[in-house]
């Protein structure tokens, strides 16, 4: 018997649970059909729902918080929360303060209906991973089922039943915050890891121990958000909603998430919170999601900021009526609901609808049997060993290595190191933005990672050399002598953790001058200089890029820290990071992205006069320890039909002296179409280990309306006869597709 279950029993057993509950034309039920487990969900909601009031009705819509809010962007809490509420946000890291509010909620009111506790369980709740930017880089879709079940098991024996993540907003602009948060600039590698996170963190099913429900947020659009700034408007034509920001969340929606999230921006003067178009015509009724929409925090009282409802009264009635079924604490619906459905403005069966999304996802996760958390020791529940391997993996499959002249990596040879930079002996910053309860303390700082690397083998120097930022430079003298002693200079630099996520924007995305100068400096004692970065965006490096022999963006690492970097300092990890976003030369070029359409003039027409037009790095830039060699495409066949598909292959092998994963991208590209499509489009991907000296073969079926298609205005999969490509690295080769 699981620990909720136990919970259900004892109340039993004590007198607790009331035997009777009354309908809402006040008869009585000996034993209401909604209590019993064996029925199916769908006629104990209807049960539910037949028996509730107009009042009750509404409570199930409205969410507020409970605990301490430790989230700066948000701030004000609703003192006394109703027993009778649909969901808090909980903000607790011990299950004692949900069990003594959940009965309340069961034990004391009138239908006993379970609250569901959300929180931002975003790479982690204690045992924090690296954040989702650097998982897009690791290509592993199962590492991130595996690392967000960990994170969900964490997370629920603290009382969460609800985690608002995975962030799947395609980002095309590193000086929004939140860039951090999602996977990256490509629709296709996102929805894959919207699915992939659904898995993890909903498991087989929502009733099993351990597992939370998902919410995909922020739907959608958010961003599009215009210049990189937070909470603005976004102007997304019809063609690029369909194809770019929709895809992953129809992925996530096929994969099961219960619950999504509405985005704070407008779409072409639209707020996504007052779309019906988003949430009901495309979310539930084209792709039928059955869950329900919440909003994100205050976001329905926003739509008077945002210009399109007067007062609080207007804004509950548009977001309500648009299909967004439960407020996050602006308590909107609770106060105006009830009117508005009393004087017809909002119909009882949009209510109903709303209620039936939320008790559905209640019934489905077992919580009217299962109410409480079992109230484990937190040594026995936090940071445990399986979820800090698998962070460790993570972290090692998401460090990217962007350069590495002269083969300066890995050390090897080297017999003093200069660890050099304000990062080198951080904690804190490595956790990265969304850090739940993660702690400094659980970090392993990269000095002492270094030093257990390279104990016996290397002596390692330290100096900080400077502070994250400022202009004290008074540390600069002893960084370049203690550079002058070694072989080799390790200098950590990058962005401190609340530099990016939310209401994080820069209009820079150069690393402080202090950090830059710092590089210069150290430069000048003429030894081979790693630079290590930690960040959460993509950054501008055009400055540094130069000075620097190797390059290694370790993004942030969560509380493994260090470790993963040692082992690709010293060799024992053969770094497989690839970009999922692309690093622009500078602020200048943005937006940029590997993704875009072809323009008129070809060659050099059109190019920027002053400065390069291509990235720094590109979108799948990275590099490893070994070589691999790639064979030609082979094809089965030069013509495909519209019904048929076709295995394609490519044979890799590495070359190299040491083992290797290596991940192989698949990209389409249709040169003519009734709607121009983008140059190239990543389509699938795979990533495998190939030993030293062997190969391994990689394998694409396309599938031509999966694969080949697009969507026009209306969102109708155009599907069109005529020639494509596929690539692979450099190589490409041509099929026609016909009736
Ligand atoms: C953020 C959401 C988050 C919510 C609850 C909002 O400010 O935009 O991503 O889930 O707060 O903390």
């Amino acid at each position: 018997m699981d620990s909720r279950r136990l919970g259900f029993v004892l109340g039993v057993v004590l007198g607790l649970c009331p035997s009777v509950a009354m309908q809402a034309d006040g008869s009585e039920d000996e034993k209401p059909l909604y209590k019993d487990a064996t029925a199916p969900v769908e006629r104990r909601v209807d049960d539910l729902l037949r028996r509730m009031t107009l009042e009750e009705k509404v409570m199930q819509v409205n969410q507020y918080s409970l605990g301490r809010n430790n989230n700066e962007n948000n701030a004000g809490a609703v003192a006394r929360v109703p027993a009778e509420i649909g969901s808090v946000i909980y903000y607790d890291q011990d299950p004692a303060l949900r069990n003594d509010f959940q009965r309340k909620a069961v034990e004391q009111t009138r239908l006993g209906i379970p609250v569901l506790f959300g929180h931002d369980v975003i790479h982690g709740f204690r045992t924090i991973t690296p954040i989702p930017l650097a998982q897009s880089c690791s290509w592993n879709p199962e590492l991130v089922t595996q690392v967000c079940a960990q994170s969900a098991l964490e997370a629920s024996r603290a009382g969460v039943d609800w985690t608002f993540s995975p962030m799947i907003d395609v980002a095309h602009d590193p000086r929004w915050g939140r860039v951090a948060e999602g996977y990256g600039e490509d629709p296709y590698a996102t929805g894959v890891y919207a699915a992939a996170a659904v898995r993890g963190y909903q498991g087989d099913t929502l009733s099993a121990e351990g597992s939370l429900a998902a919410c995909l947020k922020h739907f959608v659009g958010y961003g599009a958000s215009e210049a990189g700034r937070d909470y603005v408007y976004t102007e997304i034509s019809r063609p690029t909603m369909w194809n770019l920001y929709l895809p992953p969340y129809e992925a996530g929606v096929r994969a099961g998430a219960a619950t999504l999230m509405s985005s704070f921006n407008d779409v072409s003067g639209t707020p996504s919170s007052a779309s019906h178009f988003l949430m009901t015509e495309v979310l539930k009724e084209r792709w039928g999601h059955r869950g329900f929409v919440v909003s994100d925090w205050d976001a329905v009282r926003q739509l008077i900021n945002q210009g399109v409802a007067a007062d609080g009264r207007e804004a509950a009635l548009k977001a309500f009526n648009a299909g967004l079924d439960m407020d996050m604490m602006d308590d909107l619906y609770q106060r105006h609901l009830p009117d508005l459905v009393n004087k017809g403005l909002v119909p009882m069966e949009r209510l109903d609808d709303a209620v039936r999304r939320v008790l559905r996802i209640k019934f489905e996760m077992g919580l009217f049997e299962n109410p409480y958390t079992k109230e484990m020791k937190r040594e026995k529940r936090i940071l445990q060993p399986e979820g800090l391997r698998l962070a460790e993996q993570m972290a090692e499959q998401s460090i990217v290595l962007l350069k590495n002249e002269n083969a300066v990596l890995p050390l090897e040879r080297a017999s003093t190191i200069a660890l050099i930079g304000p990062l080198a002996k951080d904690t804190e910053n490595l956790l990265g933005s969304w850090f739940a309860y993660g702690e400094a303390k659980d970090v392993c700082p990269i000095d002492r990672a270094l030093s257990q690397e390279f104990e016996g083998r290397a002596d390692i120097l330290y100096a900080q050399g400077c502070g994250m930022e400022g202009d004290d430079r008074s540390g600069f003298a002893e960084a370049v002598g203690v550079a002058r002693r070694a072989d080799v200079v390790v200098l950590c630099l990058g962005e401190k953790r609340r530099w990016s996520g939310e209401n994080a924007v820069w209009g820079s995305i150069s690393l402080p001058e202090i950090q830059e100068d710092l590089l210069a400096e150290v430069k000048k004692a003429g030894k081979p200089v790693v630079l290590v970065l930690s960040n959460g965006r993509p950054l501008d490096l055009s400055r540094m890029e130069p000075l620097a022999d190797a390059i290694v963006e370790i993004w942030q690492p969560g509380v493994v820290g260090g470790k993963p970097l040692a082992g690709v300092l010293s060799g024992r990890v053969n770094p497989s990071g690839r970009l999922s976003v692309t690093f622009p030369r500078s602020v200048a070029q943005i937006p940029i992205y590997y993704n875009r359409r072809p323009a008129a003039r070809k060659g050099t027409q059109g190019r920027y006069l002053d400065m390069s037009s291509e990235p720094l790095y590109e979108f799948g830039a990275g590099l490893s320890f070994t070589t691999y060699d790639y064979g030609e495409i082979s094809l089965p066949k030069e013509t495909l039909r519209k019904g048929e598909e076709m295995t394609v292959e490519v044979r890799v092998s590495n070359s190299g002296p040491r083992d290797g994963m290596e991940t192989v991208m698949w990209f389409v590209s249709d040169p003519v179409a009734t709607l121009s499509r983008p140059v190239k489009e990543l389509k699938h991907f795979e990533k495998k280990l190939i030993k030293a000296g062997e190969e391994a073969v990689y394998r694409f079926t396309v599938n031509p309306q999966r694969d080949l298609s697009y969507r026009d205005a209306e969102g109708n999969l155009v599907l069109e006869a005529g020639d494509y490509y596929l690539q692979v690295k450099d190589k490409r080769v041509k099929f026609t597709l016909i009736d």
